[in-house]
C-alpha cells in the first residue's frame, strides 16, 4: 500500500485507475474546501458583498503562477465544459464561417460547437490528425491543411482523452496567428500533467478543469482568455455583470458573479497547488510513468500492441493501450454504454479503468496518480491476462 493512498478517501479494496476521467481530492484538500463553505455559511453578507472578490483574486494569483497566466487573464469557472461555452458564446460566427476541431476532440465539446454553428448558420470542420505523426510538421500540415478564409477559430486539445496524446500546442498558436485565425486549446488533462506556462503557449484561450491531475475540488476548472480577446467574452450565463463590492469594471466580473453560490472549490484550488508542489510535481510525474511501463510491459503481451504515443511529447501520466476488438458472440455495445470489459473489471474485480471507443478503435485508456501502487497494475494485469485469453493468440 503506498503511504500517498493515505493521503486520499478511496477505498482499500478499489483500484482507481481513472483519475484522468474524475479525480478525486487529497483529503487535506476536501478539508480545505469544507472550511471555505464553513466560513461562508457563518457571515454570508460579509463573505459575498464584502471580501469574495479579494480571496477570488488571491486564489486566481496562486493558480496563476502554476499555469503561467497573470491572475486578470484567469477567471474561476465550474468546469473547462462551462469555459468552452463562454469561448463559444464570445466567438463572432456568421453564415459560411467555420470552425476547425480536430478528430481527438471531446464528445461535448464537439457537440457544443455544432450547436453553435448551427444556430449561426455557419459549420464545423473537423481535421483527421495523423497517428502516430512523425514529426510536428506532419501533424501541423493536417491540421492547416482544413484552414480556409473562412476559419473563425480552431479548437485543439492540449492532452487528448481516450488517446491520451500530448499535442504540441504552442507550434499549432504560432502557425494560427501566422493565418490570423484565433485558437481556443482545451486543456483538462494539462493541468499538473505537464510543465504548464500558457504564456508561452499564446492562446486566445484556454480551457480547463482543476479536477483532474491537479485534483482540486470537483467544480473547479478556469478560462484563461489573453488580453487581446477581453473586449470580446460574453459570459454563457447571464447575471448583473458588475462587481459585487464595487470594484472598476473587468471582464471577470461576469464570472465571480453568477449569481448566488458556494465559491468553496474555487477558494481551495490553491490548497491542492501546495499539496503537489510540497510531494513534488516531478516525484507524482516519476511515479506515474514509472507505473505506467509497468502497465505497459504487462499489458502488451496480451495484446499485441504498444500503447499510442507521439514522438516528442512531454510523458503523460495515463497511457491508451489498443484492444482486440469485441469477439464475435460478444452482442455490440450500444452508444452511451460502458464497454463490457469495463462493467466486468468493475462489478468483479472493483477495477475502475475506461474502455472506450475511438475512430473505430477500442482502448484501454490507465492513468496513475500519487496513490496508485503496483499492486494496482498487478491487479489490472492479472485481470486482463483472465479477460483477454482469446485476444493473445489473435492479437500477437
Ligand atoms: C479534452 C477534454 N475537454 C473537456 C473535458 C470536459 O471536462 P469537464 O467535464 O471537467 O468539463 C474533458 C473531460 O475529460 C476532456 O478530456
Amino acid at each position: 500500500m503506498s503511504a500517498w493512498r493515505d493521503l486520499w478517501s478511496l477505498p482499500d479494496d478499489v483500484a482507481y485507475l481513472n483519475h484522468g476521467s474524475f479525480g478525486p481530492s487529497p483529503l487535506v484538500v476536501q478539508g480545505v474546501r469544507r472550511r471555505w463553505s464553513e466560513e461562508l455559511e457563518s457571515q454570508p453578507m460579509d463573505f459575498f458583498v464584502r471580501r469574495l472578490e479579494e480571496h477570488l483574486d488571491q486564489a486566481a494569483e496562486r493558480l496563476g503562477r502554476f499555469v503561467g497566466a497573470s491572475r486578470d487573464e484567469l477567471a474561476f469557472v465550474e468546469n473547462a465544459t462551462a469555459g468552452m461555452n463562454v469561448v463559444a458564446a464570445s466567438t463572432p460566427l456568421a453564415a459560411g464561417d467555420e470552425v476547425l476541431l480536430t478528430d481527438h476532440e471531446y464528445g461535448a465539446v464537439a457537440r457544443l460547437w455544432r450547436m453553435r454553428c448551427a444556430a449561426a448558420g455557419a459549420r464545423v470542420v473537423t481535421a483527421t490528425l495523423p497517428l502516430p505523426w512523425d514529426d510536428e510538421e506532419q501533424l501541423l500540415d493536417a491540421l492547416f491543411a482544413a484552414v480556409t478564409e473562412r476559419t473563425r477559430l480552431i479548437v485543439v486539445r492540449h492532452v487528448t482523452s481516450p488517446t491520451a496524446l500530448v499535442l504540441p500546442v504552442a507550434a499549432i498558436c504560432r502557425r494560427a496567428r501566422s493565418a490570423g485565425v484565433a485558437v481556443c486549446v482545451d486543456g483538462p488533462h494539462a493541468v499538473a500533467m505537464l510543465p504548464l506556462d500558457i504564456s508561452r503557449i499564446d492562446c486566445d484561450f484556454y480551457t480547463a478543469s482543476c479536477h483532474k491531475w491537479l485534483s482540486a475540488p470537483f467544480g473547479s476548472g478556469f478560462l484563461y482568455v489573453a488580453r487581446r480577446r477581453w473586449k470580446d467574452v460574453k459570459p454563457a450565463v447571464v447575471s448583473w455583470g458588475g462587481s459585487v463590492s464595487g470594484r472598476p469594471a473587468s471582464w471577470k466580473d461576469e464570472f465571480n458573479w453568477v449569481g448566488t453560490r458556494d465559491p468553496a472549490a474555487f477558494l481551495a484550488v490553491p490548497a491542492a497547488i501546495d499539496f503537489l508542489e510540497e510531494t513534488g510535481l516531478e516525484t507524482f510525474r516519476e511515479h506515474a510513468w514509472r507505473l505506467l511501463a509497468r502497465a505497459r510491459e504487462a499489458i502488451v503481451p496480451l495484446t499485441g500492441h504498444e500503447p499510442l504515443g507521439s514522438p516528442g511529447t512531454e510523458r503523460p501520466t495515463m497511457l491508451s493501450f489498443p484492444l482486440p476488438p469485441l469477439e464475435d458472440d460478444e452482442p455490440p455495445v450500444p452508444p452511451g454504454r460502458p464497454d463490457p470489459l469495463q462493467q466486468r473489471l468493475w462489478s468483479e474485480r472493483r477495477i475502475e479503468v475506461p474502455v472506450t471507443r475511438w475512430s473505430g478503435r477500442r482502448l484501454l485508456r490507465v492513468s496513475c496518480h500519487l496513490y496508485n501502487t503496483e499492486a494496482d497494475i498487478d491487479r489490472l494485469a492479472e485481470a486482463l491476462r483472465a479477460e483477454l485469453p482469446r485476444s493473445t493468440v489473435r492479437g500477437s
